[in-house]
């Protein structure tokens, strides 16, 4: 599905600002309501009607940026969208309670733009996916890093065709977050699969961008080395093979001695017949060179545009309800990529590769 560049298509007229329900304001929630939803409402593309969290303390700081009153603070989700009827939800949740106001969503018949990944098991990722497409609601999920501007543009240089066909890609995340509570809050540090879930997710959708395929056969080592302070396993390298022939590797991890490319700062490296793009904390180069000297290096223009990660997708979001094209990140898109995390899960706990589409369609109950 082609990546819809245009931003700021609200500025449509005759649309009335659509009202969502914010679920979850803790340490991602206040990315939402300070970076991404003033924008919406600057827009005229939608407005709060509610936040809610289990935690009252968190709720007051919601409450100036999102414009509310106090009566329009919640901690019970299902109360705040049946008191308010909402046209979606914004659901920003630990993975494990996704589940739970999908169900809440669908229930009152409220589209839902939620954070990644679409669950924590394979099997409520298949469940929402049934109860939301049984609904006729819409979905999408934000998956902020394939949509970043540097993801997007060495995208964009790999489709551009100028440097022949991709043959394979290698991709390297690794983090100086071994401490407790340095990776964010306490459950990244307490539930199973905390790199792939919380982190790889994101990599992996960025790898089938890139290679424009979703993934055939995964291949995952996983481990948390004595120093990292996970209950579940902090690093992994998974080779991926995808149904259009490219090979991926991925180097993930939160546990080591130096941040050498953490989050937004990643190094991607295309290799395509007629050049290697190489994207390094941000900057995105095109090499040439012959087979004993060292390569010429060419530095490439990231794309440009007014916003990127989640205040795109929001606007993306919005303008799909409104009647205009589905973005990219669609709830049946994003299925693909459970499907990847889910099956690399499962190969780093059988220590064998697993088939991505043949482990979709069991727990899809079409094998
Ligand atoms: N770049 C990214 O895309 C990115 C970055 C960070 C987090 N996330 C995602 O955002 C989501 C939330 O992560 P976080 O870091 O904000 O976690 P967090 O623990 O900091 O915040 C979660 C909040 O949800 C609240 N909560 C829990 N259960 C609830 C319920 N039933 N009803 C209402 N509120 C409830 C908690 O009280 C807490 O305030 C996760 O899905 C995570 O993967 C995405």
């Amino acid at each position: 599905m082609p990546v819809i560049r245009t931003s700021e298509q609200a500025l449509e007229v005759g649309n009335k600002p659509l009202r969502y329900v914010q679920i979850g304001i803790g340490g991602w929630g206040q990315h939402w309501y300070t970076e991404v939803l003033p924008r919406l409402r600057a827009l005229g593309l939608a407005e709060a009607v509610a936040a809610v969290d289990i935690n009252p303390e968190v709720l007051r700081a919601a409450k100036e940026n999102l414009s509310l009153w106090d009566d329009q603070l919640y901690t019970d989700a299902a109360e705040a969208v049946a008191a308010t009827r909402p046209d979606f939800v914004i659901i920003v949740v630990p993975p494990a309670k996704h589940e739970a106001m999908v169900d809440i969503a669908v229930e009152h018949k409220c589209h839902i733009l939620s954070e990644k990944p679409i669950a924590d098991t394979m099997a409520a990722c298949v469940r929402i996916h049934k109860k939301v497409t049984a609904a006729g609601l819409k979905m999408a999920v934000t998956m902020s890093h394939r949509f970043d501007q540097d993801k997007q543009s060495l995208e964009q240089s790999v489709k551009s065709g100028k440097y022949g066909p991709l043959n394979y890609i290698v991709h390297r995340f690794t983090h100086n977050c071994r401490e407790f509570g340095s990776w964010g809050v306490a459950f990244r540090h307490q539930i199973p699969d905390p790199l792939l879930i919380e982190g790889a997710v994101h990599h992996f959708d960025c790898l089938r961008a890139i290679s424009n395929a979703n993934a055939k056969v995964v291949y995952a080592v996983a481990w948390n080395p004595p120093w990292g302070e996970y209950a579940g396993d902090s690093t992994a390298l998974v080779t991926i093979m995808m149904e259009n022939g490219v090979k991926c590797f991925y180097e993930g991890a939160k546990a080591n001695a130096s941040t050498l490319n953490g989050w937004e700062n990643d190094y991607i490296r295309a290799e395509c017949r007629d050049g290697t793009l190489e994207l390094d904390q941000r900057r995105l180069h095109v090499l040439h060179g012959p087979a004993w000297e060292a390569p010429a290096s060419e530095e490439l223009s990231l794309l440009e545009q007014p916003v990127w990660k989640n205040a795109w997708l929001a606007e993306l979001f919005v303008h799909w309800l409104n009647g205009g094209d589905a973005p990219p990140n669609i709830l049946e898109d994003n299925l693909q990529c459970a499907a990847l995390l889910f099956a690399a899960i499962e190969s780093a706990h059988t220590r064998q590769p697993v088939d991505v589409s043949a482990f979709l369609a069991r727990h899809l109950g079409n094998d």
